[in-house]
C-alpha cells in the first residue's frame, strides 16, 4: 500500500468542502508540531509531498492525500500553540472535531503524542470526543529519538494503562521516530490492514 504514489487532492477549511468519501481514510491528529506531516512523509517515503515545518501551526487546513487507489491519508491541522489569533485557532479545532466525529469513511485516527511531553488536556478532549462518536483511534508516540528508550517504554505503558477501559482505542501504543525511522515499518503493517484491496 505504501508503495503507491501519494497525491494531494483536496484541502478544506470548512466541512462543506470536504471531498466526497470514496476510499478508506486514515487521519493524523495531534498537537501542533508533534510530527504529523513528518510521519506521513516517513510512512510513504515521499518527502516533500506533505509540508513540514519548525514553526508550529503550518498545517492550517485539512489536507487530503490519495495513496494510489487504496487509501486516503488526511493531515489534520494541529491544536495547541499555533501562531494565530485565538478565533482562528478555535475555528481549526472545531473543524478537526467535526471531521473526527462525523466523517464517513474515516477508519482510523492516529493520535500523535510527543514522547517527551505526553498527553495533554487537548489530547484527552479529542479522545473523549472520539469515544463518544465511536471513531477508532490509536496512539502514536512520536520523536522517540529525543528521549531514552526506557522513557519511551515507560510512556507507552502509562498511556496504555490510562486508556485501558476505553472502547474505541486500538491498542497497543505505537512508537515511532520519523527522523531515525524506528517503528515506521511496523506502523505501515498496522495501517495497511485498513486499505482497500
Ligand atoms: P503542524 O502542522 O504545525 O501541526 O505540525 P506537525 O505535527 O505536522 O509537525 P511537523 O511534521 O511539521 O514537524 C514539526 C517539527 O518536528 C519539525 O521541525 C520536524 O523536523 C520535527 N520532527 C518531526 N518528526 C520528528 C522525529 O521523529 N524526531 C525529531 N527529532 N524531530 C521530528
Ligand atoms: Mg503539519
Amino acid at each position: 500500500v505504501f508503495r503507491n504514489k501519494l497525491e494531494f487532492f483536496a484541502a478544506a477549511k470548512v466541512s462543506s468542502s470536504f471531498p466526497p468519501v470514496d476510499l478508506p481514510e486514515i487521519a493524523f491528529a495531534g498537537r501542533s508540531n508533534v510530527g504529523k506531516s513528518s510521519l506521513l512523509n516517513a510512512l510513504t517515503r515521499q518527502w516533500g509531498v506533505v509540508r513540514t515545518s519548525d514553526k508550529p501551526g503550518l498545517t492550517q487546513t485539512i489536507n487530503f492525500f490519495k495513496l494510489g487507489p487504496k487509501m486516503c491519508m488526511v493531515d489534520l491541522p494541529g491544536y495547541g500553540f499555533a501562531y494565530a489569533k485565538e478565533e482562528v485557532k478555535e475555528a481549526w479545532e472545531e473543524l478537526v472535531k467535526e471531521y473526527v466525529s462525523t466523517r464517513l469513511g474515516l477508519k482510523r485516527v492516529c493520535l500523535l503524542i510527543d514522547t517527551k511531553w505526553g498527553m495533554k488536556q487537548r489530547d484527552h478532549e479529542l479522545i473523549d470526543l472520539m469515544e463518544r462518536a465511536q471513531t477508532k483511534y490509536q496512539i502514536i508516540l512520536t520523536k522517540t529519538d529525543t528521549v531514552f528508550p526506557i522513557d519511551v517504554a515507560r510512556r507507552a505503558m502509562q498511556i496504555e494503562e490510562s486508556l485501558k477501559s476505553n472502547k474505541s482505542v486500538v491498542q497497543p501504543v505505537v512508537m515511532v521516530s520519523s527522523k531515525s525511522g524506528a517503528g515506521i515499518r511496523s506502523l505501515r503493517t498496522v495501517l495497511a490492514k485498513i486499505a482497500r484491496f
